[in-house]
């Protein structure tokens, strides 16, 4: 039998070579202590918080401070009580703008919470529905009142610069 190929038995006083690099034995290898395992579990929480917090914070921080600014036209072009589609945030966004009674201007995702359809606005009703399944939701708050949504409609932020009006954000 070669020399390296020695098991390191009972009946031999040779110590297999590998013992010589790895002098632990397994009892040592196995033995952990408390603080050995506080120290693994409070290292363990840090980080799964650290990836709680980049997967849940992260984006939301990212996507609030890069919305575009992006002009929709002139407070004068909406009529009162009427409205107008615009898509915002990117040319894939479509959404609506509404000019109430009052004279202010609201704007929402055009998509509906419940299965993604298109809401329009019902002047008649002074809401915005959703046709796929008779979905309400209200103009000031975009909230949802009648049929299957649940959810509200996603806000997007106005400015008025002068007759000018611009989205500037969306608040989810
Ligand atoms: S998709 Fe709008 S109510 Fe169902």
């Amino acid at each position: 039998m070669a020399e390296n190929d020695c098991k390191d038995c009972k009946d031999c006083k040779k110590q297999a070579r590998w013992r010589e690099d790895f002098p632990i034995t397994w009892e040592s290898d196995n033995y952990i202590t408390r603080r050995e395992m506080v120290k693994f579990l409070g290292l363990g929480s840090l980080l799964i918080a650290g990836a709680n917090f980049m997967v849940a914070g992260v984006p939301h921080l990212v996507r609030a401070t890069s919305y575009p600014q992006t002009r929709l036209g002139l407070m004068s072009e909406i009529p009162v009580g009427g409205s107008r589609l615009f898509n915002y945030p990117t040319g894939d966004d479509p959404c609506i703008v509404v000019h109430k009674d009052d004279g202010t201007l609201v704007a929402y995702s055009q998509v509906c919470t419940h299965l993604s359809c298109a809401v329009i606005h019902s002047e008649k009703d002074n809401a915005l529905f959703c046709p796929c399944h008779n979905g309400y939701f209200t103009v000031n708050e975009g909230r949802p009142y009648a049929g299957p949504p649940t959810r509200p409609l996603p806000r997007i932020k106005l400015e008025q610069r002068g007759e000018e009006i611009y989205a500037i954000g969306v608040e989810v």
